[in-house]
């Protein structure tokens, strides 16, 4: 894949054109309410500058994972809304993404408005890349603009077959994500760390593998670390473990240790006999962990030994909070780093990329995401960018005609 060739919207012509835009309006909804909308806020200078441009805007977008055909509870109506309000301008639902109404909808749209079609899963021929229905969604544009990065990872019509279908166009969001992407893996400025946590290292092991080849340390934390702990001879008490990767645990040590690649992993940790909120917890040296406890959070040593890693980096990549973060107190150490990244970012001396998974919300939660050079709207997509995997949506783009 020739990343070289992504063609991006924002020279093209578009007055008067159709212009269908694969977003992500998957953000998370409560109650009917967008809960967290920074999906739909990232979205808004790409669509605002199609709408200036006097394109007839037409957005498209998957919302959750119905199973069978329309799920009104799936409905991407109040996404809708609530884009329209951050828009400040009206946003036209229309109730199909295909067929009459859709296409009727679409031709009624005048320069510069916008329509949201609705949910594209509620047609089984998404998922499954179907050509015809691939075809139907190329009928309601003149032009195809792929704006979802976090999407990219599937080869759904609406990701990847319509780039076939119609002149194809990389949208602003996705040049942003894929190159922030590529500053830290590709060009970075070095040392560079890589920090990886999260609950469990079966789920990461692609990206640890990949991490090793490309950054100078690697800071693992999260229940994830227990695993390496256990494969070095440590008891880790109750916590949890995933004993049948203690071998690729090994295998990832003495991968990292050929490429010179320092593993950093934590010499203290928090623990508690059980994980609820106001439980009592201790400091113990990982080597000192009770039987009957459970690490919960990296311990103060960690925290000081990591931050001296990071400040003795240039470029951070971060996936993944390092303990339990949702429960006090064991955000203490997620918190703590996160704030330091933050802090050596705005002093100019860290670049700080993160993204996939829980990251999002570990970072907002230590007030540290608005800091970061740059924080990815993307899960999975993020992760198999990690494990050097080619995004289908993306190679579409690059191998289609603009
Ligand atoms: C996401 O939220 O990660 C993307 O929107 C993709 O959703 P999916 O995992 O249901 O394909
Ligand atoms: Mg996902």
């Amino acid at each position: 894949m020739d990343l070289e060739k992504l063609k991006s919207i924002a020279k093209a012509d578009v007055q008067g054109k159709r212009v269908l835009v694969r977003a992500d309006l998957n953000v998370p909804v409560k109650d009917g309410a967008v809960s967290d909308a920074t999906r739909l806020e990232r979205l808004l200078p790409g669509l605002k500058d199609l709408s200036g441009r006097g394109a007839r805007v037409v957005v498209i977008s998957h919302f959750g994972r119905p199973k069978e055909g329309p799920d009104p509870g799936l409905s991407l109506a109040p996404v809708a809304k609530e884009l329209g309000r951050l828009l400040g301008k009206p946003v036209t639902f229309v109730v199909e993404c295909v067929g009459a109404p859709a296409e009727s909808a679409v031709e009624a749209l005048k320069p510069g408005e916008i329509a949201v079609l609705e949910n594209l899963r509620f047609h089984k021929g998404e998922e499954k890349n179907d050509p015809e229905f691939a075809g139907k969604l190329a009928r309601c544009g003149d032009i195809y603009v792929n704006d979802a990065f976090s999407a990219a990872h599937r080869a759904h019509a609406s990701t990847e077959g319509l780039a076939h279908l119609l002149p194809a166009y990389a949208g602003p969001l996705m040049l942003e994500e894929i190159g922030a992407l590529r500053a830290v893996l590709e060009e970075p400025q070095r040392p560079t760390a890589a920090l990886v946590g999260g609950a469990k290292v079966s789920t990461k092991i692609p990206v640890l593998k990949h991490l090793i080849e490309k950054v100078d340390k690697l800071i693992i934390g999260g229940g994830m670390a227990n695993t390496f702990l256990l494969s070095h001879g440590v008891d880790v008490g109750k916590s949890l473990v995933e004993r049948e990767y203690v071998a690729t645990a090994h295998q990832v040590m003495a991968a990292a240790k050929e490429r010179n690649c320092a593993v950093v992993l934590p010499v203290d940790a928090v623990i508690a006999r059980e994980f609820r909120k106001g439980e009592a917890h201790a400091v113990v040296p990982t080597l000192a962990v009770p039987s009957d406890a459970m690490i919960l959070d990296v311990g103060p040593k960690s925290i000081a030994h990591m931050t001296q890693v990071l400040r003795e980096c240039k470029t951070l990549l971060w996936n993944g909070p390092l303990g339990a973060f949702e429960i006090e107190p064991f955000g203490e150490g997620t918190f703590a780093l996160a704030r330091e990244a933050a802090r050596l970012t705005r002093e100019g001396k860290l670049t700080t990329v993160a993204g996939g998974g829980d990251t999002v919300a570990a970072l907002n939660a230590a007030g540290a995401a608005d800091d970061f050079t740059y924080v990815s709207t993307a899960g999975g997509a993020f992760l198999e960018w990690l494990e050097g995997r080619e995004l289908p949506g993306v190679a579409a783009l690059a191998q289609a005609q603009a």
